[in-house]
């Protein structure tokens, strides 16, 4: 019987535009289902977007449309993003579509007439990033480690589903299935947490405080809450509870998340699925985080990598490389674009871009244009034994998520088929007609071994492995797979040679100052604020009413300003203004600075100033028209 592999991303919030760390799960759980594909498994895969609950809801607030206009805008934004990083998904989902809703809701009664949903009171502290409450034990001075900011003590009527019911149910089904959670750390980390005793799982929201949410079908006053609603995607992709894809691919189901969503995935979800008596998922797959030169990155605290415009700067199998190689999955790892340009110029252009153009150049060369045959009885052992070897490396690596690992098989193969070159000296061999068959049979086994190679790195790398491909006159990748290289049928002699421009041209990597900076995906932004915190800092229009030097400062002077009440500040714009320059002026304060004391003088506020282009000195900020003095800056 035909094998199935169902494959699904989270489901990503539409409350920010993508980052790599959405493209780095998207592009592994692309390169799963490409793989399962080829070894000719039945596969589905899915991603989409989450569009309800707070963040939403407060996200399109913010931007002054509503809900399902701001969902629309950047769910269309996932969307788009699939083909430019070819991503092979089968079905996207929304959690706005409407058998999503219905599903939902038919999950919901079904186990609310089990009696697994009951109506209560509850207080907790509720991380609005997390969309979910967090138990004491899981915060860090009193914040949300994830969003490092306090959650909000939340007390209302609601209903809950019974989760505690389900705990011992889980425990044992973890231990009884050690595979169920990889790798196994994140597996240790849900069974500690599991140590505790599980409180139930609040899952409504009153519609007096959200109304953008599934509303609940035994009580309309009540929205679902978001994860209870965003984790029902998976089956609502396969058209549970009688689609036929549900009965094919649930058994073999395969989520792939970072390790910021373990608790929803490895707690809530299964017992969710217990509850409606479905059978619990195969493996939760959980990777590290991507972080930025070495800091955290989330759209929660900014500093973002946007993948377009790394895509669109080092081409998108670069990208997808790049991230495939570097991260040990289930590790935490760095994204530096030194490091990419890095790997991009030694494995790609140096390793690989040149053993293609090489091995096709010398082939064209020496064999008319033509795949030559095996003439005679030359041995082709080493490049046989390193294939071989290689596909059982790579079958090993998909088995157990190391993805990395299989690329670094491929990229052994690639230098033993680099050292062949060198040690067997085409060019040598060339020069007398005697060597003929030699030669043929040398560039045979190279073009061989190129082919193999290329039909490895088709699910890692699509675009350019196909590129090396119809290079050696093979234009239909698709019906290849690991048994086409064990045979050894993919290469036909005769098929024409045609030699393309260089895979990967060398990057020259671009000196650190501050214009390669500006133009660098990477930004060096502070970490983002909501409205509220933004809202705190008082920013006037204040109007400079009197300067004075302060004795032994060659820095500071000392404003005598008005904002609506007068005021003193202290500035240090001594080297750039003299007073005279400054009386009369309107500039920008911050008025709610707690005083300090600046070479003796008190401050209450200050003053704000930037950097001249010509980093000379500072510059004040001012007004282009006259505004009013004391006026609120928005
Ligand atoms: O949590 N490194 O959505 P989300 C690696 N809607 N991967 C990262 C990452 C990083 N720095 N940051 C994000 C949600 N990701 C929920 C999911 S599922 C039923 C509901 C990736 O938009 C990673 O896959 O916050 C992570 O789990 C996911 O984006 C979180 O996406």
């Amino acid at each position: 019987m035909t094998k199935s592999f169902y494959i699904t991303t989270p489901i990503y919030y539409v409350n920010a535009s993508p980052h790599i760390g959405h493209a780095y799960t998207t592009i592994v759980a692309d390169v799963l289902a490409r793989y399962h594909r080829m070894i000719g498994e039945k596969t589905f895969f899915v991603t989409g977007t989450d569009e309800h609950g707070d963040k939403v809801a407060e996200a399109a607030q913010k931007a002054g449309i509503t809900a399902q206009q701001y969902a629309d805008k950047i769910s269309a934004q996932f969307r788009s993003l699939c083909p430019e990083l070819s991503i092979s998904n089968d079905y996207f989902i929304r959690t706005t579509d409407a058998n999503h809703v219905e599903t939902v809701r038919y999950i919901l009664q079904k186990v609310y007439d089990a009696g697994d949903i009951y109506f209560g009171s509850y207080g907790g502290y509720y991380c609005f990033g997390c969309e979910r409450f967090l138990t004491e034990k899981e915060m860090v001075d009193k914040k949300c480690p994830e969003h490092s900011r306090e959650p909000r003590y939340i007390e209302e009527k609601n209903y809950f589903f019974k989760m505690s019911k389900y705990q011992d149910w889980l425990i044992n089904h973890i231990k009884k299935n050690p595979d169920f959670i990889r790798p196994e750390r994140y597996k240790n980390e849900v069974l500690a947490f599991l140590r505790d005793p599980l409180e139930d799982l609040c899952i409504s929201r009153p519609k007096s405080r959200l109304k953008w949410g599934i509303s609940l079908p035994f009580d309309e006053n009540y929205v679902t809450y978001v994860w209870f609603d965003a984790l029902i995607n998976y089956v609502t992709a396969l058209g549970y509870p009688n689609g036929q894809n549900f009965k094919t691919f649930w058994p073999v189901a395969e989520h792939l998340i970072a390790k910021d969503i373990l608790k929803p995935h490895g707690i809530y979800w299964p017992t969710m699925l217990k509850a409606a008596g479905i059978e619990p998922y195969r493996h939760l797959n959980v990777h590290g985080y991507w972080n930025i030169d070495q800091s955290k990155m989330s759209k929660s605290l900014g500093n973002i990598v946007r993948p377009l415009d790394l895509k669109d700067k080092y081409g998108l199998d670069a990208f997808r490389y790049f991230l495939l190689r570097e991260m040990v999955f289930g590790l935490d790892s760095n994204f530096s674009e030194e490091a990419f340009v890095g790997r991009l110029n030694s494995d790609l252009a140096n390793d690989l871009g040149n053993l293609v153009s090489r091995a096709v150049t010398m082939a064209v060369k020496y064999c008319d244009g033509k795949v030559p045959k095996i003439g005679g009885k030359e041995k082709t052992d080493v490049l046989q034994e390193a294939t071989l070897k290689t596909v059982a490396e790579v079958e090993a690596g998909f088995t157990d998520m190391s993805l990395h690992k299989a690329l670094i098989a491929i990229w052994d193969f690639i230098n033993i088929t680099n050292k062949y070159i060198v040690e067997n000296e085409p060019w040598a061999l060339g020069k007398d007609p005697a060597n003929k068959d030699k030669l043929s049979a040398i560039m045979h086994n190279l073009l061989s071994a190129l082919c193999s190679i290329a039909i490895l790195l088709l699910p890692f790398v699509p675009q350019t492995a196909k590129k090396i491909l119809r290079q050696i006159g093979i234009y239909e990748a698709e019906k290849l797979n690991l048994n086409s290289i064990r045979k050894n049928n993919a290469l036909k002699v005769g098929s024409t040679l045609t030699r393309c421009e260089s895979l990967f041209p060398r990057i020259v990597q671009e000196k650190r100052n501050n214009s390669s900076k500006k133009k660098s995906p990477v930004s060096n932004l502070k970490p983002e604020i909501n409205y509220e915190e933004f809202s705190r800092v008082d920013l006037r229009v204040a109007k400079i009413l009197a300067v004075e030097t302060i004795p032994r400062s060659d820095k500071l002077l000392k404003l005598k300003i008005d904002i609506g009440e007068e005021r003193i500040i202290v500035a240090g714009i001594a080297k750039d203004y003299t007073p005279e320059e400054l009386i009369g002026r309107q500039v920008l304060v911050v008025a709610n600075l707690k005083p300090v004391k600046l070479m003796g003088v008190e401050s209450y506020g200050m003053l704000l100033a930037t950097d001249t282009d010509t980093d000379k000195g500072l510059t004040i900020l001012t007004f282009d028209r006259e505004a009013k003095t004391g006026g609120n800056v928005r």
